[in-house]
């Protein structure tokens, strides 16, 4: 028998969880008007809307906060956060920002631009959109299984090395670099190869293309090629980020993911030019060089915590548990995702709803009754966020109909877990009887953050005279 893999921790601090009645919580939502981005945290009692900056931090991380030098420029705890950024990526300089999007922001200000093309597997969509800002085009190049939740490829973040050697052969000129997401959030938390990343790195800087990674889940893509990748079983987690690493120029990464922090970012990268460019943009907005956007805790939390994410018990618990999530709800009537990724599970809500039309998002009815019945609180991947209506009237829906739930790292325990899968099955045993929403209020940009909705009307039954 398989040995129960427990989380490899101990709780120090606790945080009670709220326990509301069902009456409470929809009072909450229709305030809300069934956005649950809309609902008090105190009103939820298991918080899966995302795993960025919801880890909780270790003795270790809380220690290094204590002896932070809030010096402005030149502080120990910037040569400590840089030397352990090198250490790990090996790039020549780092510029810690206060999040991912802020490393993105002055990377794509300064590269970025009309006419220019940035390929990727899939752009996440902070990315894409300080792509687009720019007015460059962020074009996704994932392989054709990602598109399948039910497809069992074990990498399904990989690009499709084809169609990105076809790219470089027609517009080379046009690309002023390429990127690969680890793990690839936009398509199921799914992890790319290390023989594909050697592919793009060949294809990329073959013809003199910076090659970076957007590697706010570096730590867990490494543990799904040790994983795997035939070959990799035998190395350590650190030794498959360095090679990782070594095949870019650079990389924007998000703390608030792997570096296990609730705030936090950088921008690393090998070109001396691009990277003094950046520090002078960085200096407008975020701030001196040796703090970017953070405070010196910030940095010395990160630089703890990029290394622990690395820990091969902590990375089997972190995989086994987001699989035990999904591995729970599939056993009482749900599809998610397949395989599990890292950081979350993806419930195929078109598959539980098969009633609810696209234009009726099958994906937010499900996340709503989720919290309705169980507090539980999840983000709809689907129509509210990619559907579009065409100049006739016609709605056209996404690809999917997902609901993510986003497992915050050494937060929630197996029992919050099985307790979960409980509350799912009641959801599903009554999925028939739910009826979709429409969308009352739609904004022009990221319409689920702000977007309100309302149950559709179910037409009055015709009485005969
Ligand atoms: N890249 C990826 C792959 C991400 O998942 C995120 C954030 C970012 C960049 C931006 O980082 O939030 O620090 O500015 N993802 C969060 C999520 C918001 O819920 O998936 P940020």
């Amino acid at each position: 028998m398989c040995p129960v893999i427990f989380e490899p921790f101990k709780i120090k601090a606790v945080e009670p969880l709220a326990q509301l009645t069902r009456a409470e919580r929809e009072a909450h939502l229709e305030r809300a008007g069934s956005n649950l981005f809309g609902v008090p945290a105190e009103a939820v009692t298991f918080d899966f809307l995302t795993d960025s900056g919801q880890a909780a931090m270790s003795t270790e991380q809380w220690s290094a906060v204590m002896k932070a030098d809030e010096s402005y420029a030149g502080s120990r705890s910037f040569a400590r956060f840089e030397r352990a950024v090198k250490d790990l990526c090996g790039y020549k300089h780092v510029i810690p920002t206060h999040q991912g999007r802020a490393a993105e922001r002055i990377l794509f200000a300064l590269v970025s631009g009309p006419g220019k093309v940035i390929p990727s597997n899939c752009h996440f969509d902070t990315t894409r959109a300080n792509i687009e800002y720019g007015g460059g085009e962020a074009l996704d190049l994932v392989i054709d299984e990602a598109s399948d939740p039910s497809n069992p490829h074990p990498f399904k973040g990989n690009v499709n090395l084809e169609r990105l050697e076809r790219l470089v052969r027609e517009r080379r000129a046009d690309i002023p670099l390429g990127m690969v997401t680890i793990t690839n959030n936009s398509a199921g938390g799914q992890p790319v190869s290390l023989e594909n990343l050697r592919g793009v790195s060949r294809i990329l800087r073959g013809v003199g293309i910076p090659f970076l990674l957007d590697a706010c889940r570096f730590a867990e893509n490494c543990w799904f090629i040790r994983e795997r990748e035939p070959g990799q079983s035998h190395r350590t987690p650190f030794d498959i980020a360095r090679e990782v690493f070594s095949l870019a120029d650079g990389c924007t990464v998000s703390g608030k993911k792997d570096a296990l922090v609730n705030m936090g970012g950088f921008l690393a990268l090998d070109d001396d030019a691009l990277a003094l460019r950046a520090r002078n943009l960085l200096i407008l907005t975020e701030g001196f060089p040796t703090y970017g956007g953070c405070s010196a805790r910030d940095l010395e939390a990160m630089a703890v915590g990029l290394h622990e994410s690395l820990e091969p018990s902590y990375l089997e618990y972190r995989a086994r548990s987001t699989a035990y999530l999904a591995d729970g709800l599939e056993s009482v009537g749900y599809r998610t995702v397949r395989p599990t990724g890292g950081h979350a599970v993806y419930i195929d809500a078109r598959a539980l709803l098969p009633h609810i039309p696209p234009e009726q998002y099958p994906g937010q009815v499900l996340a709503c009754e989720l919290y309705l019945h169980g507090g539980i609180r999840s983000c709809e991947i689907g129509s509210v966020m990619f559907g579009k209506r065409t100049s006739d009237g016609r709605f056209v829906g996404a690809r999917n109909e997902l609901v993510r739930l986003a497992i915050p790292r050494r937060v929630y325990t197996q029992s919050h877990i099985d307790r979960v899968v409980e509350l799912a099955a009641e959801v599903a045993q009554r999925a028939r009887g739910l009826r979709g929403l429409r969308m009352t209020y739609r904004p022009d940009y990221l319409p689920h953050f702000t977007g309100r909705f309302a149950p559709v009307e179910v037409p009055e039954p015709v009485l005969n005279a």
